[in-house]
């Protein structure tokens, strides 16, 4: 049974031959600021009861898709086995991830056994229920480079139509045998379930996009490939038919379900959701459904597919060899910090239905705006009040919550987290604007410090007791819980500066407390009237605008 509190979120899993860069960093970093923030929301602790005893209620899953036929040919290149070179590439996908902070709580391999036992398992049950079968294939082979095209790619090919699209050499009309799913089965019954459930495929004009393509039917799709005489023994066997192998997006899809398919673990299904690029959406959009619905599994709640990340302005590609790599991500977490990456990440990426521009401008204006001038300058003005006015110590709140400005903290910062506010926007996958709601937060105790001026009220208070003190305690105590809060908030984009500051704050959040709970203004688990606030150091530097970009 699937575990109501339970949270399964995915990235796709990364072809195995690349080099990681910000593409597969920030779909990563989405589906790891989204799990941050459930585990946030649920205080963190594992799921109790029976049947989950260690499983963790919220559950990343990342990995690598390894059987594709170019690992074969560049580990034959590097004088390796298609395991040794999949072994080695792998290993820096994974501590690629650890180096930008994702908190992933497993890593599926799909050369593992695991897995591809399970993927038999599958593919058989497709077969008794009736959903596969042998047929021809029809299409363009594109001798040089050894695949099929599509007829729109053939035509539409940048060398001349019916030309290899990368080699320019005409294509050959071929005919193979393989083994088909019957997609075309489940066209109407996928139908049904986009239109009934609108967030299914998010954002809108992607779900709109499937739809369209939906209007012109489904056919079915092989999901085998031929195995020819003297091809590496790499990939899934089709099951009684040493002939064939498992075509590798069929087999990369089920890794979502391989994954959790075990006894400790069968509760997370289905997924919360799938987050992926516009570029695989087909694949989890309308692929994927089908293969589940034909094994009569539950459907993920949500496909999340955002848009693409470009360079200056201009597309990257391997011919320009202008990627952003995961160096030259390092190299400006060395500079900035990594949390202030996967800030500019989060907020300025592509989650919309349109590009995002790595900018190096922007990333410095982002950097001060957000960060330097922000949060961290918040802080620290906060703390170095809390510092002079009274010796390092949460000052009383005097049981005042909407004076001496306008501000109810405890109405408005109620307002940040629902009506609207983070609850709202994560559980609509809306990662930046979950996020911009701390900064708002940040912007209202600015802006709080202005109006109440307590640097001009400090000079003209007295002792204790004394009604400008009170005062000034008030004020300050507003403050230092507002950025608490903001900690709170801004914590699952940036882990490590915000649990600092949580814990020169005294206000590191005990595990087992709710959000709900944690984020109550002056509650329970609030700042303490008389416990320290350690100044510490700038949270973040300022960045100086005219200074050279990082290089890798
Ligand atoms: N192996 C398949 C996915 C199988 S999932 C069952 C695959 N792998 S990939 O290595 O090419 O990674 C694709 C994903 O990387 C995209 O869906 C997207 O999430 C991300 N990106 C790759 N380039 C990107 C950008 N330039 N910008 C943003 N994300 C992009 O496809």
């Amino acid at each position: 049974m699937h575990h109501a509190d339970s949270c399964y979120i995915t990235t796709p899993i990364y072809y195995v031959n690349d080099r990681p860069h910000i593409g597969h960093c920030y779909t990563t970093l989405l589906a790891d600021a989204l799990a941050r923030f459930e585990r946030l929301r649920r205080g963190s602790g594992p799921i109790s009861g029976p049947g989950a005893p260690q499983v963790p209620a919220v559950f990343l899953l990342t990995g690598t898709d390894e059987h594709a036929e170019k690992v074969v040919t560049s580990a034959a290149a590097h004088g390796l086995s298609p395991k040794e070179w999949a072994d080695r590439n792998a290993a820096q996908f994974r501590l690629a991830f650890e180096k930008i902070g994702i908190a992933f709580d497993d890593f599926m391999r799909t050369s593992q056994a695991r897995h591809t036992s399970k993927v038999l398992e599958y593919i058989r049950e497709l077969q008794r229920r009736g959903h596969i079968y042998l047929g021809d294939y029809s299409g363009w082979f594109d001798p040089s480079q050894e695949e099929y095209v599509t007829e729109s790619a053939a035509k539409e090919s940048p060398k001349g139509p019916y030309t290899s699209p990368v080699t320019g050499v005409p294509l050959v009309k071929r005919t193979e045998k393989n083994y088909f799913f019957r997609l075309s089965a489940f066209a109407e019954k996928l139908r049904a379930h986009i239109d009934a459930n609108p967030a299914f495929i998010l954002p809108e004009a992607r779900r709109n996009e499937v739809l369209g393509r939906l209007r012109d039917g489904l056919g079915d799709i092989p999901v085998s490939r031929p195995i020819a005489a003297g091809d590496a023994d790499w990939g899934v066997r089709m099951p009684d038919d040493p002939n064939h192998r498992v075509y590798v997006w069929i087999d990369a899809l089920f890794n979502y379900l391989s994954a959790v398919d075990t006894p400790e673990r069968r509760h997370l299904w289905p997924p919360r959701a799938h987050l992926l690029g516009k570029d695989i959406l087909w694949f989890h959009a309308v692929i994927w459904p089908s293969l589940l619905m034909a094994l009569d599994r539950p459907l993920p709640g949500a496909i999340v597919a955002h848009s693409f990340w470009v360079r200056e302005g201009v597309k990257m590609s391997k011919s320009l060899g202008n990627f952003v790599t995961l160096e030259l991500l390092l190299a400006y977490a060395q500079r900035y910090s990594l949390d202030a990456v996967r800030w500019y990440l989060l907020t300025q990426g592509p989650q919309g239905n349109t590009d995002a521009d790595f900018s190096h401008a922007k990333f410095v204006e982002v950097y001060n705006a957000d960060l330097a001038n922000g949060i961290g300058n918040c802080a620290s003005r906060v703390a170095n009040m809390i510092d002079k006015y009274f010796a390092g110590r949460v000052p009383e709140h005097h049981g005042v919550w909407a004076q001496p400005s306008g501000v109810d903290w405890r109405e408005a910062t109620r307002g940040l987290i629902h009506n609207d506010g983070v609850l709202e926007a994560f559980e609509d996958f809306e990662i930046e604007r979950g996020l911009k709601q701390g900064v708002r937060l940040v912007a209202m105790i600015d802006n709080y410090i202005s109006e109440t001026r307590p640097f001009s009220i400090a000079k003209e208070m007295g002792g204790p007791g004394d009604a400008k003190r009170k005062q000034l305690e008030t004020i300050l105590y507003h403050c230092a819980e507002g950025v608490r809060l903001a900690a709170l908030l801004l914590s699952p984009a940036m882990p490590s500066k915000m649990s600092e500051l949580l814990s020169r704050w005294g206000s590191v959040p005990e595990p087992g407390v709710p959000l709900e709970e944690l984020a109550a203004f002056g509650g329970p688990h609030a700042v303490k009237p008389g416990a320290t606030i350690a100044k510490g150091e700038a949270l973040f530097m300022r960045a100086d605008p005219a200074e050279a970009a990082p290089t890798a």
